[in-house]
């Protein structure tokens, strides 16, 4: 009964899949992973929630990204010691399909679409912004109905869509070189955010932080919006994930064990100490009401304190390295496509490895097309909440993995051990409900419908196709007593 509710469970394959047909190339070492994470992690959260963040919360914006980082910091753990342990791509697919069994791997697998494709489509609006602000800037003028999208009175966002495409196109093109490429992009953004916190700590005034929240602590609708430090963690929350596409390329890292571990946690470290530097000197620099308003709220303070080149380049380093976060994203992305396709749950045609690159490429493509569709007709808004919720769906599957293990499967050897697994894993799910909770309504309902489309598609081709229960279904026939 329970095997035909919660689907069978894929066996877990200590070290990895096996080598061969289907198989990625072992070439990422841990500098590449580590930039791989921060390049994921660092982005449109920082350079443009935060403004919006400001808006919900008021001064306590900083508390709002403390609350958001703790419970990504609980996450990070569940993800290292699972990724070494499971070093097989696919992240929360892969542990949830292995430990809760199909069907809500499969649910998981569908949310993390939102995680990946989703927040790239943020990503690549949040971008077009900046793009579009610095030309103007520069005096070069542009059609506004192809600068946004139908809801802002345009027809397409095409800079977004062009981002889009070209960042698969670079991703099909191979792993290493966009890899290589996105460590310069990485130096570039946090080069940018160091000079901001140099610019802007200094300039410190304590009257800034006060009243610090104006709008109470939980989420609540005041005014027709959502506030309150929770709505806003909810919000700044998609600023802290990435790191767990480090996991989804378990199957390409040289040392699996040393790398993935190394590569999520360094990434998540060096990324909120960055964070809370950022968001204190925005907040203490200038009042959060004028911040609030600031749909570029880096560049904004800057100018505000009279900097204005320093305004410029930070500008101008958004515009440049903000497309790495969509590489990292989009490279996740195409391998749990990959994965999924390679168990049965997707056709099988998408998880063909081009013999040149060793990428998937029509899987990757297919991304790139699903993303530039998303980022050219929608919002920055509903999509980062969208994908936050996605991904805070995964996150609770993965706390709820790393228990179950500890439990079921005690003596499996562990490359990196969670320290106090239970809290860890406890503080995670419970964090992270309480951040989906606190997404606005609407966002909630998309995401239900969202996964409601996703049950259908799995009942009517993943279940009948999954390899798995095709391998179980023959060993059932052969011998009854397997059952
Ligand atoms: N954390 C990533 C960003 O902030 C998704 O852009």
């Amino acid at each position: 009964m329970t095997l035909r509710i919660l689907g069978p469970r894929k066996p877990i394959i200590v070290g990895g899949a096996p080598e061969g047909e289907g198989s990625l190339r072992r070439t990422l070492g841990w500098p590449h992973l580590v930039a791989l994470g921060i390049g994921a992690i660092v982005g449109t959260g920082i350079y443009t929630l935060t403004g919006v963040g400001a808006d919900r919360a008021g001064p306590a914006v900083i508390l709002a990204f403390a609350i958001a980082g703790a419970v990504c910091a609980c996450a990070a753990l569940a993800y290292a010691e699972l990724a070494t342990m499971i070093p097989a791509s696919g992240s929360a697919y892969t542990y949830t399909y292995s430990v809760l069994g199909e069907t809500l791997g499969w649910i998981v697998g569908w949310s993390l679409i939102l995680e990946y494709s989703v927040a790239c489509s943020a990503v690549a609006v949040g971008w077009s912004a900046y793009l579009v602000g610095w030309m103007q800037a520069g005096g070069v003028l542009l059609p506004q109905a192809l600068l946004v999208s139908p809801h802002a009175g345009g027809i397409v966002n095409l800079p977004a869509v062009l981002v889009a495409l070209t960042v698969s196109g670079m991703l099909m093109a191979g792993t290493r070189e966009s890899a290589t490429f996105n460590i310069i992009l990485v130096v570039i953004k946090l080069t940018a955010l160091a000079v901001f916190a140099a610019l802007t700590l200094p300039a410190f005034d304590a009257d800034n932080l006060s009243p610090f929240m104006p709008f109470g602590f939980g989420s609540t609708v005041q005014g027709g919006e959502p506030r309150g430090v929770m709505a806003a963690a909810a919000i700044v929350f998609f600023a802290f994930y990435g790191f767990d596409a480090v996991a989804t390329s378990a199957e390409e890292a040289k040392d699996p064990g040393r790398d993935l571990k190394i590569g999520i946690i360094g990434s998540m470290l060096t990324a909120t100490t960055i964070y809370m530097l950022v968001a204190l000197g925005a907040i203490g620099a200038i009042s959060y009401t004028v911040l609030a308003e600031s749909a570029e709220p880096l560049a904004f303070v800057l100018r505000a304190l009279d900097h204005p080149m320093a305004a410029s380049a930070v500008a101008l380093a958004a515009v440049i390295a903000l497309p790495s976060v969509i590489l990292v994203m989009m490279y996740g992305q195409s391998r749990i496509f990959f994965v999924m396709s390679r168990d049965g749950l997707l056709p099988r045609w998408a998880s063909k490895v081009s013999q040149r690159t060793g990428s998937p490429v029509v899987v990757t493509g297919v991304t790139g097309v699903f993303v530039a569709l998303f980022a050219g007709f929608f919002t920055i808004g509903d999509l980062a909440e969208l994908a936050n919720a996605g991904t805070l769906l995964a996150f609770i599957s993965v706390g709820a993995c790393l228990m179950i293990l500890r439990r079921t499967q005690p003596d499996l050897p562990r490359v990196f051990n969670c320290p106090q697994p239970y809290v860890v894993g406890a503080l995670a799910i419970a964090g992270c409900t309480y951040l989906l909770l606190s997404l606005p309504g609407m966002t909630l309902v998309r995401f239900i419908i969202w996964n409601a489309i996703g049950l259908v598609i799995y009942m009517v081709y993943g279940r009948r196709r999954s390899l798995l229960r095709g391998k179980l279904s023959v060993a059932n026939k052969a011998s009854p007593d397997l059952r």
